[in-house]
């Protein structure tokens, strides 16, 4: 929270941290703090994404997600919404929250991961997935989203990057235009039936998820933590090598320093 804020006692870089009540929720007994760890950030940005409603913006000239879509609810499930979502990035920590939550509103989510990580955007409530390095990718997606019928929303780029945009906009062209809601601020220059945005996780959306489903959602098993954690050490002396080794990138999973 020190982005927002500008607080030092709200950074992260310590042995016990400030967290607002209205951003947090119980962890069950039964789930491992180093399990959980994979909720609080996803969860925000994946909010954002999915059901903010009022425009706005994350900075001059950089419009905050607004998809405005219906939060999950525990006591009334959702039978199919008749929507598509694409989520870029599947098996990353931010596009499994995104893919757990709209399939959680009864949307059809097609993810785009690496050909290992089929199965865990599967566990996650993906309808289809497709490899991120087929050479064949945007005709594939365009194919999968034509089988779901009129009711395509967009693309929620959990990655975000010169490698992944070129590929979006390709299958937005190819669908008629949608939303691209982005993890970083988004292409320029867009199509005018594209309507791009970034999500922002420090961000009301959030709350009416944290205080009427996470911690029910997690004891019913209806919301899981994934990607799983990769304990990379202990102690917070360890935390810039564990920095390191997520720059290094790694592939669904949660790196995770134990304090
Ligand atoms: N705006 C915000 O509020 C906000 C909040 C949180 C995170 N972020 C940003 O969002 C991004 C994702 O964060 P994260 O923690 O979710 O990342 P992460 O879990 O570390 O992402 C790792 C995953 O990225 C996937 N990936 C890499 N290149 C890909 C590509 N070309 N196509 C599809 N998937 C690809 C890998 O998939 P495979 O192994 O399957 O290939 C891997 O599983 C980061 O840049 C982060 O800084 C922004």
């Amino acid at each position: 929270m020190t982005l927002v804020t500008g607080r030092p006692e709200d950074g992260a870089f310590a042995l016990y941290t400030v967290v607002r009540a209205d951003r947090a929720a119980i962890l069950p007994s039964s789930i491992a703090f180093t399990d959980g760890v994979a909720i609080p950030l996803a969860l925000g940005a994946a909010a954002c994404a999915l059901f903010r409603q009022e425009p706005g913006e994350v900075m001059p000239g950089v419009p905050l997600a607004a998809l405005g879509l219906p939060y999950p609810s525990i006591l009334h499930p959702a039978t199919s919404s008749g929507k598509t979502l694409i989520v870029y990035g599947g098996s990353s920590t931010v596009g499994s929250m995104v893919t757990q939550l709209a399939a959680a509103i009864g949307i059809n989510v097609i993810t785009i991961t690496g050909a290992q990580n089929f199965a865990l955007s599967q566990r996650c409530g993906a309808a289809q997935v497709i490899d991120h390095g087929d050479p064949a990718i945007v005709d594939k997606v365009v194919a999968v989203v034509a089988k779901y019928g009129a009711g395509f929303i967009g693309i929620i780029d959990a990655i975000a990057t010169a490698e992944t945009y070129p590929t979006a906009l390709a299958i937005l062209a190819a669908l008629g235009g949608g939303h691209l809601a982005c993890t970083h601020p988004p292409p320029a220059d867009v199509p005018a039936n594209v309507n791009a945005s970034m999500v922002y996780s420090a961000n009301d959306a959030s709350i009416p998820v944290f205080r009427d489903y996470v911690t029910p959602a997690l004891e019913a098993r209806k919301l899981l933590c994934l990607p799983p954690p990769i304990v990379a050490s202990k102690g917070l002396e360890s935390i810039q090598d564990a920095l390191k080794k997520l720059q290094a990138g790694v592939s669904a999973g949660k790196v995770v320093v134990e304090l």
